[in-house]
């Protein structure tokens, strides 16, 4: 049988000063798995230098894992993963590398 893909766009930089740079991946769609449980199989089967916020609580509490989904900032752990969906950083924050941005800097 044939498992229904889902359409994972991820804007990344590599560095702050570097240009933003959109890369598609296709993972397994199922509509239990969270924005999180994306991103650590991209990592684990993609893309190994995928940087994104991931050891914290994973129960929608702490706020570590604020990315924004098609614009929203969610909290990656508690939301649930769609069939096309688009990640980027959390604006208003310094970047670090791809979804991480420095949460307890509010200069920018
Ligand atoms: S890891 Fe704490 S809210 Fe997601």
């Amino acid at each position: 049988m044939n498992q229904k893909l889902a359409t994972i766009e991820i804007i990344r930089r590599n560095a702050p000063s570097d240009p933003a740079q959109a890369q598609v991946f296709m993972v397994p769609y199922a509509p239990e798995k969270t924005v999180l449980q994306v991103l650590l199989e991209i990592h684990a089967r993609h893309d190994r230098s995928l940087a994104f916020r991931r050891i914290r609580c994973n129960r929608g509490v702490c706020g570590a894992c604020l990315v924004a989904v098609d614009g929203r900032v969610e909290r990656a752990c508690s939301t649930p993963m769609a069939e096309r969906m688009t990640l980027e950083p959390v604006r208003g924050f310094p970047l670090v590398k791809d979804l991480v941005v420095d949460l307890l800097d509010t200069r920018t």
